[in-house]
């Protein structure tokens, strides 16, 4: 295995103390990242910017591998949840780092109508289909490109889902670009096309951890969300269609709390969740205005990452799920609430909710959507 290209730079110290340092050299770097059964080949591409910030990703399922960034003394650490073997990636891979689609998060009772007709879904969580059913975007591999992009380095994704794939009806043609700018900004761009009316809801499921990978739980981290509602749900964690004030409840993160401040209060949301797992209505001028979404922060590193998106929602999920069965590619196994994800998305159930943003797509038309993550320290 051979990592990206390196070059050496030198840092001196007070009293005149020299220390060799290695860099990463900024550029795109692929290389082999193993082959499915099928022997189909999967590559690792890494994007490595000026100041030495990283995000690596896999043509399988678009999976962010590491995001490294540096912590308030110029530290470079990873920290994305992730595995360091694809075979685990494609075993147990609890979708960290995935791109997911067609349908990311939960459809009421897998099922669905559009234009009058039906769409049956498979029911991969309890009644429900979730992040696009068996085999959804997370488990396809995907063309990769560098294209030219005056914001930094960047590959462009595609995938074509077939008409019917997953019950989904319609040929829809998904480009996700990866864009990492010289300003630590980890841009994606989602677009997509269809010859059928369909739906789609389309994010990616990175778990972090601003401390880094591996070193425990995320309940320190400070949270700021910009939203004044969220998308209560039901005992299967579908949206009862009610848009619920935050103002007084464990849910408002207006002002910086730590994620972990409420998390274990009797509120009947938390235990239906175990923990935030839950859709905020994101506060927008007018749809699709690309805005802050969420603002954290980690104390000790001072590591800092902003969500901006023109999504209507953003999914807090606090890795409730994590259970001490997968072990990752720091070497150290994840226990509940080691990682936190913010998936940018339309709410859930959206196909079911004529209220809600809608999630239809019809030939035509081009879905666009940007989420940015941009990190930053509390260095002064
Ligand atoms: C989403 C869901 C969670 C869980 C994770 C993956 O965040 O909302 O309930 O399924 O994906 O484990």
């Amino acid at each position: 295995m051979h990592g990206p290209a390196r070059r050496s730079v030198a840092v001196v110290l007070g009293l005149g103390i020299i220390l060799p340092l290695s860099a990463n050299a900024k550029g795109i770097d692929r290389e082999p990242f193993g082959q499915l059964a099928d022997g189909t080949a999967v590559e690792r591409i890494t994007l490595t910017n000026e100041g030495g910030m990283q995000v690596a990703f896999l043509t399988y399922g678009g999976t962010v591998t590491a995001i490294r960034t540096e912590d308030r003394d110029g530290q470079l650490a990873n920290v994305a949840l992730g595995f360091a073997d694809l075979g685990d990636y494609v075993e147990k891979n609890p979708y960290f780092g995935s791109i997911v689609g067609r349908y990311a998060n939960r459809i009421a009772g897998a099922q669905f109508e559009l234009d009058g007709q039906t769409y049956r879904l498979a029911a991969n969580n309890g009644p429900n289909s979730l992040h696009g059913g068996e085999t959804g975007f997370d488990k396809r591999v995907w063309t990769a490109e560098e294209v030219t992009s005056a914001d930094g380095l960047a590959v462009a994704l595609t995938y074509r889902s077939p008409d019917g794939e997953e019950s989904y009806p319609g040929n829809l043609d998904v480009r996700v670009t990866y864009t990492l700018t010289d300003a630590d900004e980890f841009r994606i761009d989602y677009e997509a096309t269809t010859d059928r009316p369909t739906v789609l809801n389309l994010t990616n499921h990175a778990y972090f951890n601003l401390a880094g990978d591996g070193t425990g739980s995320i309940e320190d981290h400070e949270l700021t969300l910009n939203a004044d509602a969220f998308t209560p749900v039901d005992d299967t964690l579908i949206p009862t269609g009610a848009l619920e004030k935050v103002e007084g409840t464990p849910f408002d993160f207006r002002e910086p709390t730590a994620i972990g401040a409420r998390l274990r209060m009797d509120h009947e949301q938390l235990v239906r969740g175990r923990g935030y797992d839950h859709n905020f209505v994101l506060n927008k001028p007018e749809p699709n205005a690309l805005t802050l979404a969420a603002r954290v922060r980690e104390p000790v590193s001072g590591r800092v990452m902003e969500v901006h998106t023109t999504e209507p929602g953003v999914q807090l999920y606090t890795g409730n799920f994590l259970d001490g069965t997968l072990v990752g590619a720091a070497g150290r196994m994840y226990r509940q609430g080691d990682g936190f994800c913010l998936e940018t998305q339309h709410f859930p159930d959206s196909p079911n909710q004529p209220d809600f943003p809608t999630t239809r797509l019809a030939p035509g038309e081009t879905f666009r959507s940007t989420t940015i993550f941009r990190f930053s320290t509390d260095r002064t």
